[in-house]
């Protein structure tokens, strides 16, 4: 028998454990102290999700919680559903025949497919409320052309820009041949699970990889690139959460993309995160509010975009300035592990005001401590790996909150079932302190081929 150490599990609520729920909600308007209940469905099911549903689970305002498909580690938190989250049809039924009131989208894929248009065209469903943007929204990430051109629009910095279309290779391979300045950054237009950038130090590199992407490598998402310039800087990113009219900005986070220590070879999905990220002070904040995240917020009204959710603005620090590298209409994924433990506001609270469009009475609490994710990926990830390999250790973990991504069980075994396993996250004093926490654990948790950068937080 294992023991699958949740932090959604009871014994993990016990007054002493350093993830006990948060007392003390801290909206500051009476209406909506007043506890409702709502059955909430979740969709997705990796780490960004395991700790979403153990923020939503910790409300009284969730009375039931469903997670399709979820995880084990979601599983602790409420009742996982084999829901395929990109299919509109299936989860408008499942919300109709189980009384949702509250669709929290975790990753971007339903969000870009429609799933808010979907339910909003129903009548039994156009009630509804849908934390995640509609269809038009969720082109800021599914569209890299159409999010480069909404900031040239906005006058919102970022790296000056060209597209090119696979109907006319010769114009994309002339400039890139003769014009572009190097490095250069190309990029599949639509979604590309993450592998869709690609940074060119060479003219025939570039050259090539223009030739692939144009032919069709990353299927349609290719048929329109955009060419970047290259900047050059430090990069973290900012979680916004908006009701169309206010927004809020939630915990600061930096990721570690690569799979190296040291940031070296090939790009993941993330290998660990951490919150605060020392370098991003009140000044830069400052910077990022006025010349960034308002005329985001003021450009979706303008153009009568539907966006009720989440803005993950993924930024760089080029000398004293941020740049905008992309927009992702969902979380972060590890960044959430890191983002929500330090959020002591109820998150359904929260999710009820962007429903309600009152998010400008809601005032964000952080919890003063730095938090830390490492993230416990399979031998093998970002290329091949193999799955099915038993996880063991968890029992001898202490001080952490081990959220699951790419986990299953087998019987009464967890086992592996994808590249990024577990995200092992801690709070502490310093950001130090609580990665010293996170690497401890890390290491105590086993399974055969595991790998973990020991290096997290090495460039702050
Ligand atoms: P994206 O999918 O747009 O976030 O790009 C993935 C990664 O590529 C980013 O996190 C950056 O590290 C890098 N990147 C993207 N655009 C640029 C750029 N214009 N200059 C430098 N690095 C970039
Ligand atoms: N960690 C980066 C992302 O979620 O896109």
């Amino acid at each position: 028998m294992i023991f699958i150490k949740s932090p959604c599990s009871s014994y993990c609520f016990s007054s002493n454990h350093i993830f006990a729920p948060f007392a003390n909600p801290c909206l500051t308007v009476g209406r909506q102290n007043r506890k409702s209940s709502m059955k909430i469905l979740l969709l997705g099911g990796g780490g960004r999700e395991h700790a979403f549903a153990w923020k939503i689970s910790q409300s009284p305002h969730c009375t039931k919680l469903y997670i399709g498909p979820g995880n084990p580690g979601t599983a602790t938190c409420g009742e996982n559903v084999p829901l395929d989250p990109e299919d509109n049809a299936a989860v408008h039924d499942f919300v109709l025949e189980n009384g949702i009131q509250m669709v929290v989208v975790g990753p971007e894929a339903p969000l870009v497919n429609g799933v808010w248009n979907y339910l909003r065209k129903f009548r039994s469903t156009s009630h509804v409320a849908v934390i995640g943007p509609s269809m038009q929204g969720a082109k800021l990430e599914g569209s890299k052309a159409y999010a480069k051109k909404f900031m040239q629009d906005f006058n919102i910095p970022t790296a000056g820009y060209r597209e090119f279309f696979a109907t006319r290779p010769a114009s994309a391979l002339s400039f890139l041949k003769k014009k572009a300045t190097l490095p250069i950054v190309l990029k599949a237009d639509g979604l590309a699970a993450g592998k869709g950038v690609v940074i060119c130090q060479d003219r025939d590199e570039a050259v090539a990889e223009m030739a692939e992407m144009l032919g069709g490598k990353f299927g349609s998402s290719s048929r329109k690139v955009v060419v970047e310039e290259f900047l050059s800087g430090i990069e973290f990113s900012v979680f916004v959460l908006t009701d169309g009219d206010s927004y809020k900005i939630l915990p600061v986070a930096k990721d570690y993309k690569r799979i190296g220590e040291g940031d070296t070879g090939l790009n993941t999905g993330g290998m660990g995160a951490v919150s605060p990220p020392p370098f991003v002070d009140a000044v830069m904040m400052k910077k990022v509010e006025e010349r960034i995240i308002k005329p985001t917020i003021a450009g979706l009204k303008q153009r009568k975009i539907e966006y009720q959710g989440f803005i993950f603005i993924g930024l760089i620090k080029v000398g004293d300035d941020p740049f905008v590298i992309e927009y992702n209409v969902r979380m972060g994924d590890p960044e959430t592990e890191v983002a929500l433990p330090r959020l002591k506001n109820d998150l359904v609270e929260l999710f009820m005001a962007v429903r309600d469009r009152r998010l400008s009475e809601v005032k964000i609490e952080e919890d003063e401590r730095a938090a830390t994710t490492i993230i416990l990926a399979s031998g093998g990830y970002p290329g091949n790996f193999p799955k099915g390999k038993a996880i063991t250790g968890l029992d001898k973990t202490e001080g952490s909150i081990i959220f699951h991504a790419g986990t299953k069980t087998v019987g009464n075994q967890l086992v592996t079932s994808g590249g990024r396993v577990m995200a092992v996250t801690s709070l502490g004093k310093t950001f130090r302190d609580a990665l010293a926490v996170s690497n401890k654990n890390a290491a105590a948790i086993q399974f055969e081929g595991k790998y973990f950068r020991g290096d997290i937080g090495f460039d702050l």
